[in-house]
Order: structure tokens, then sequence, then C-alpha cells
């Protein structure tokens, strides 16, 4: 007799959210943590943005509202929409949903039958990976490599399109890389997509950090390549540019209506819909001006603790960074490191319920051992990951607090006899 339906195994959560009770244990017995491991920026919403939040509870905008979005919201994210890809969207082709996350999964809910193909970047955004084998759809890892800075070839991404290729997921500025793509290159993947896919096929394209690029770069989107608007969803949201990932407002632009209507059915089935009061407050943020400012002023400290924590990480002896253009992630290799403290065989001589992967033993070491928080590569998509030995660190945090993580790290990358000690107590060794 099984209480749980067969398809729950085939769904698991998010690294990020596992590792919480962990810091929380090593914070009572050790103190504070250095968290390296959060995906939200460590910014006060704009005030601006607050103040719209406020004003519209004061005017009881708290009741149920259209699931498919506010029309205010869903014109105002058109307007920026139709300006920022060139494209001649329309409100209805709009929806919005309780953040960036829900229509990742749902789409593939949408538009794969069992059996059906969907690439992914591998590493990363892990929702991509852990939906597609729930829905029966079949995972096609894309594995973006650090030679490539973390984007992929054309002829790479061909050699993964059959007739069953039936969503594609792209994201720039990527999460956990934080690679970025020219339009070039946009053009290029478009090139082969248009050759190569079947039409009735669909782009996500996750552009949930559109807003954080560095070095003068400017965000490009493949919906804005010749005929791909009609191939392309493309889904951003407020949690990233506004540093509101409690305000739970996303969306997505479908290329018809029928699709984004079939969304909002899904919508009024899961959730019924979005509090109005932050979708206004969303509106707000899209259509004050002081927004550019407040975005801006984020985005100029993010670059300059990329700088500083990319030069500082690069000089640990056995770990190799690229460089980010873009979002709030830095991922370094350590490949080195996993050799000088022979984490590989360490990790080969563990029990097969303690193995994860060499990335994540030196995660829980750090964690246990130096009290710094990150997560490893497998927490990205774990197919095909084995063998590759990376982290990602976070500069959501005060750069001091980020100068010390980085000395943490630093002492953990050193410390063999501190492992063997882990080892030999063994806390938690494994995450998953
Ligand atoms: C690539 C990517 N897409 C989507 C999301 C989801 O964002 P939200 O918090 O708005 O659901 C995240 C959050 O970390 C992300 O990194």
């Amino acid at each position: 007799m099984n209480l749980f339906a067969e398809r729950n195994s085939r769904i698991d959560s998010e690294n990020a959210f596992k590792v919480g009770p962990h810091i929380v244990r090593v914070e009572q017995q050790n103190g504070e943590v250095i968290k390296l491991n959060l995906g939200e920026p460590d910014f006060a919403v704009p005030s601006h943005i607050k103040d719209e939040i406020k004003r519209q509870l004061d005017l009881d905008n708290t009741k149920y509202c259209d699931p498919k979005g506010l029309l205010s919201l869903r014109e105002a994210i058109c307007s920026q929409i139709n300006q920022t890809r060139g494209l001649q969207t329309s409100p209805e082709h709009i929806v919005v949903f309780p953040g960036g996350k829900p229509p990742i999964g749902l789409a593939q809910q949408v538009y794969c039958e069992p059996g059906d193909e969907v690439i992914y970047p591998s590493p990363g955004f892990p929702i991509y990976e852990l939906f597609i084998r729930y829905v029966g759809a079949v995972p096609v890892p894309l594995h973006l490599e650090e030679t490539a800075n973390f984007t992929f070839s054309p002829d790479e991404l061909a050699a993964k399109i059959t007739p069953k290729t039936k969503l594609i997921y792209l994201n720039f500025p990527s999460n956990p890389t934080g690679a970025v793509v020219t339009g070039r290159q946009l053009e290029e993947y478009a090139e082969v997509i248009l050759e190569h896919c079947r039409p009735d096929m669909r782009v996500f394209s996750d552009e949930i950090y559109e807003n954080i690029i560095f070095d003068g770069q400017q965000h490009y989107s493949i919906s804005s390549v010749k005929d791909m608007a009609g191939k392309t969803i493309i889904a951003s949201g407020f949690s990233k540019t506004y540093s509101w990932t409690g305000g739970r407002i996303g969306y997505a632009v479908f290329p018809t209506v029928e699709e984004a209507d079939i969304f909002k059915k899904l919508n009024i089935n899961y959730f019924s819909c979005v509090p109005p009061y932050n979708q206004e407050a969303a509106r707000e943020a899209l259509e004050n001006p002081l927004s550019k400012q407040a975005v801006q002023k984020m985005v100029d400290t993010f670059e300059s603790r990329r700088n500083l924590i990319w030069s500082q990480i690069s000089k640990i002896p056995g770990i190799s960074c690229q460089k980010p253009g873009g979002a709030f992630y830095l991922f370094p290799n350590i490949s080195a490191v996993c050799e000088n403290l022979d984490l590989i065989n360490k990790h080969q001589r563990l029990s097969p319920e303690e193995q994860s992967s060499p990335a994540n033993l030196f995660q829980m070491f750090s964690l246990y051992e130096h009290q710094v928080a990150v997560l490893d590569r497998n927490s990205f998509g774990q197919i095909g990951a084995d063998g590759r030995h990376f982290l990602r660190l976070s500069i959501a945090a005060e750069q001091s607090v980020l100068e010390e993580g980085v000395r943490r790290i630093k002492a953990a990358a050193g410390d063999v006899s501190g492992l063997d000690k882990f080892l030999k107590k063994r806390p938690d060794l494994n995450l998953f």
C-alpha cells in the first residue's frame, strides 16, 4: 500500500532551501555562519515601491482579482517589453505569476507529453531539471563549459536537438554562473533552432536577471532575433531587479493569446490570483522613474563587489574563476582544491548513502568546520555533472562579510587535517 503517488519520487527540492536547517544547526553550535549561499539581493525594496504597497492596502485593494494579472500591471509590462525587446506584444499575451518560478514548471505541464525532450542549461537554475521527470518528459542537459565562459556553441545546441525536442530553456544572465551572451550568439542559437527544431516547440527564455549586468554591457533577448518572437516565452519578474523576493511577482510573455489563456486557467486552478496590492506596486516599480536610480545603485554595488571578490577568490591556491558578466554569483572551479584535499578519493570511500559529490563534501566541510555557506555544482543540475567540481558563491552580502567568507573558503581549501577530523565526526556529509 502506497500513500504517495509514484510521481512524487520523480521530483526533488532545491538545495538552496535544504541548506537552511544545516546553517541553523551550525549557528546554534558554533556561532555565526557567513552566508554566501543566498539567491536574493541584500537590499531593501526601494521606498517608492513599499509606499505603493502600503497605499494599496489602505485602499483595501486586498480581494480576488484577475487570474491573468491586473490589466494595469500587464499594460506596464507590455510597454516595457515592447520597448526593450523591440516587440509588438499585447497585454493579452502576458500572464502574471507568484514569482518567476511557477511558469518554469507549468510550461512543462502545458507543452510536454511523456517522452518529449527538454533541453536546459547545466549548470542552471535547478527547477528546469527537477520538473522534467515529474511530467514524464526526458531531460537533455546542455552542459555549459567554463572554457566558453559558461555559454555554448551553436553546434553543441544543434547536437542536442531531435524531433522530440519540445522546450529549450535559456537563461542569460545565468544562475549560477553569471554568464551573459552577446546579441550575435543569440542570433546563432536562433539560426540553429529555426533550422533544426520542429515548428511546434517553444524556447523558454528566463530573463529574470535582465537588469543586473556589468561592464556597460546590455541585455539581449532571443525574442528580439528575427522570427523568434513567435517561438519564445519571455519570463522575468520583480524578485531580483527590485530586491523583492518576498513580493512573489513574476510574469511570462507568450507568443499567442491562446497559450497565455491556458496558463491563466492553470493559475485559476492552482492559486486563483496574485495579491493585487503587490501587483499595483509592481506596476509602480515599472512606471516610476525613481526605480531606474535604485536599480542602478544596486547594480553598481554588485559590480564593485564582483570585482573585489572575483580577484580575491582567484588568488586562492587551487581555485580559478571566470569573471561573471551579470547576476550576483561567482562560480569558481575547485578541481585543484579537490585534488589537494584528496576529496575525490575520500568521497569515493564513503558509503553509497553518504556519497554526493566531492564539491558537496567540500561545501559541508566548509559549513560545519569553517562556518561559511556556499552551494556546490550539483545543486544546479545533477545529470552528467560527475567530475565537475565547482561552487556557487552569492555576492548578496556586505563587502566585509564577503571578504570574511573568502578568507574562510581559503582556510577550508588548505585544511587537510580539519577535513580528516570532519570525516571522522561525519555530522552530515550529504546534503541530499
Ligand atoms: C534563473 C532563475 N529563474 C527564476 C527564479 C525564480 O525567481 P522568483 O523568486 O521570482 O520565483 C530564480 C530565482 O533564484 C532564478 O535564479
